[in-house]
């Protein structure tokens, strides 16, 4: 080991029913985010994530597609984990379900749970849902439906194996208690709590009979039953450190922290930790639980069909931007809405005014007026030695806030002191300086402006770790992860050597355009003929409005774009359309279009084709139709 302290995060680990979408990326992106922050704070920092494979779940969704459930978890589990690497996640360990050191572990922990006699056979009924992969009570149900699918359920009696969770309700509520920190924010420790309190705390049927459901672990201690998929899967979180005599079980699980969705905070807040108690085993550090990602006022899911690509939207507009965006847009624990305006606006309001512009400019006076060297400072004054006060503070607070999960705060507080360095800019004017000769002034202020900008870099490490890297290098510097220690940069001011080679020039984050769909000039069309058509022809036409949601090129073909388009239905319709010479893809997410929507699917070059975008055509060009306001996607055009 190096010496160095410990840190764990987990993301849950994800079903393979649906392939991944912006929530589980959000839930990744994040764990990066955080190991990161540690890792610069100079910590040994690791990140555990995978696929939750077993369940009724999984073995209807592959019965669905006529495939066994080992064949879908192996191609959805793929997608997740070859999902990581575009996101920028690094040093994650993937634990997948139906590996075999895991399935022996989870054995191997029932045994224990059984030995102890917190294990017992019985008979339950109750309304099963497949989507929550839970029983529910009447009390439970709203109007009679899952709460969280809002669709009805079967009610289902049979002998299972029960764990004794009731046994460990008292000992819960005053562990969460007595441990403050241990499920935050407080509204969801709140929430645990009121779950306990809410009457007699029931025992958790851990089983399913092999009779109804084959496709999970079989039970240690009766091979006629298979264990329930979420005592399955929360023990992910441990064997993917080889519990119990692991090194990596003894380093990381102490300070272990879990991070999830509201989705799942029951199991995560009540089953985990009574589970853990009964075998003996240390429970978790803290549990990070965030809000959802919204599309139109919906949770974004596979099930509602409102899903958008990460991939399309780091491909359109950049990895670092999908990161700042997502922890900057979202105030952790609350919900947020995904729209493609807030992240452009965030891009060129956050990124290219405030930062890039700054930053472009002080490399450019510095190059002007220095040689594009680092000038070495003269006497500091009032206005510099308040900027080196801003500096500790604001990145005092920046790192406060970020260890806290509150990201959006945090990067509110490094925005306030770049502010303030583009105020200091304006307000010192170095052109001035320059004009008046005052070289020793002229190098201070440059001083300032660059070393506060290598702070300002090596804090945005963990959240865009391509940019803070090409700014360092800007700077004349490198970036070593292993070496890095932020807590030191709150207080030192004054660590960029004098002398360094600095770039003379840059362009890291160019805006980018929200067109109006207006703004294209429409016109005349030409005289084509046209064979005369009957009103009666016309209208079998069904044309709607529709928004673009994603867009992306297609991958054989030049001309062509993919799109998603949201026609108000249950699922977006997937259209291919030749308008990739006149569209950039990341020009036309959120546009609204004209769609003729009852043509027959056909495929594209291989891509399926669920309608036909109207466009208008002449000699200088191609533009889309659209309605002249923004119209509900799915509205009749007539
Ligand atoms: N397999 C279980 C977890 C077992 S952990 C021991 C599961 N899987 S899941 O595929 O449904 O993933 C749920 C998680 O995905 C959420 O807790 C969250 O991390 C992420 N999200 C899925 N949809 C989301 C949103 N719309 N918004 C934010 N996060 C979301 O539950």
């Amino acid at each position: 080991m190096s010496g160095k302290a410990s840190f764990y995060i987990t993301t849950p680990i994800y079903y393979v029913n649906a392939k991944p979408h912006l929530g589980h990326a959000y839930t990744s992106t994040v764990a990066d985010c955080i190991a990161r922050f540690h890792r610069a704070l100079g910590e040994d920092s690791l990140v555990v994530t995978g696929t939750d494979e077993h369940g009724d779940k999984i073995a209807q969704a592959a019965d669905k597609q006529k495939i066994s459930p080992q064949e879908l978890a192996d191609s959805v589990s793929a997608e997740f984990k070859g999902l990581l690497p575009f996101l920028g996640v690094e040093n994650f360990r993937f634990i997948r379900t139906t590996n075999q050191k895991h399935k022996a572990l989870v054995q191997q922990f029932l045994q224990i749970v059984y030995d102890k006699g917190d294990i017992y056979f019985g008979e339950y009924g109750g309304y099963y849902c497949t989507g929550c992969e839970r029983f529910y009570t009447e009390k439970e149900l709203e109007n009679g439906l899952c709460p969280q699918h809002l669709a009805p359920l079967d009610f289902i009696s049979e002998k299972n194996y029960f764990f004794r969770m009731s046994k460990y309700a008292g000992w819960l509520r005053q562990y969460i208690t007595e441990h403050p920190d241990l499920i935050q924010p407080e509204r969801y420790r709140t929430e645990a709590l009121a779950l306990l309190d809410s009457g007699e705390l029931e025992d958790l049927c851990i089983s399913r009979p092999k009779s109804r459901l084959q496709w999970g672990v079989e039970l240690p201690f009766d091979h006629n039953f298979v264990c329930y998929v979420w005592f399955d899967a929360l023990l992910s979180y441990i064997s993917a450190l080889d519990w119990p005599e692991g090194d990596d079980f003894k380093n990381y699980w102490p300070v272990g922290q879990h991070l999830i969705a509201k989705d799942i905070l029951k199991p995560h807040a009540v089953f985990w930790p009574t589970m853990l108690k009964s075998a003996g085993v240390e429970i978790y550090r803290r549990l990070n639980v965030h809000g959802y990602w919204l599309m139109r006022d919906a949770k974004m899911s596979k099930s509602l069909g409102n899903v958008v690509d990460p991939l399309q939207i780091i491909s359109c507009y950049g990895l670092d931007v999908f990161r700042y965006f997502v922890l900057r847009e979202m105030h952790f624990g609350n919900d947020a809405s995904f729209t493609v305006e807030a992240l452009i606006t965030r891009q060129n309001a956050d990124l290219s005014n405030d930062l890039g512009n700054l930053f472009s400019r002080v490399l450019a006076m510095a190059d002007k007026y220095f040689g594009a060297v680092v000038p070495a400072p003269g006497v500091y004054e009032q206005p510099e030695i308040e900027l080196q006060t801003l500096a500790g503070t604001t990145l005092q607070n920046f790192q406060t806030l970020f260890a806290a999960c509150r990201f959006a705060n945090a990067l509110e507080c490094l925005w306030e002191f770049i502010r303030a360095l583009n105020k200091y800019v304006d307000f010192s004017a170095p052109w001035v300086l320059f004009k008046e000769n005052k070289q020793e002034k002229l190098a201070t202020v440059l001083y300032m402006l660059l070393e506060s900008l290598r702070k300002v870099a090596l804090n945005l490490w963990p959240v865009m770790p391509g940019s803070s890297v090409k700014m360092l290098e800007q700077l004349g510097l490198g970036l070593d992860p292993a070496n890095l220690d932020i807590s030191r940069e709150i207080e030192n001011f004054g660590l960029l050597t004098p002398g360094l080679a600095l770039a003379k020039h840059s362009n890291l984050f160019p805006r980018f355009d929200l067109k109006k769909p207006d703004e294209q000039a429409e016109a005349d069309r030409g005289a084509d003929t046209v064979p005369a058509c009957t009103f009666a022809d016309f209208q079998k036409l069904d044309l709607r409005a529709g928004t673009i949601l994603t867009a992306e090129q297609h991958p054989d073909a030049d001309k062509l774009l993919c799109l998603q388009v949201d026609l108000g239905e249950t699922k977006p319709r997937s259209i291919v359309s030749g308008i990739s010479e006149f569209y950039a893809p990341r020009e036309i997410i959120g546009r609204q279009v004209v769609v003729v929507a009852n043509l027959p699917t056909r495929k594209i070059r291989k891509v399926e084709s669920q309608g036909m975008l109207l466009t208008v055509q002449d000699e200088t060009g191609l533009c889309l139709v659209a309605p002249s306001d923004v119209k509900k996607p799915g509205s009749r055009v007539s």
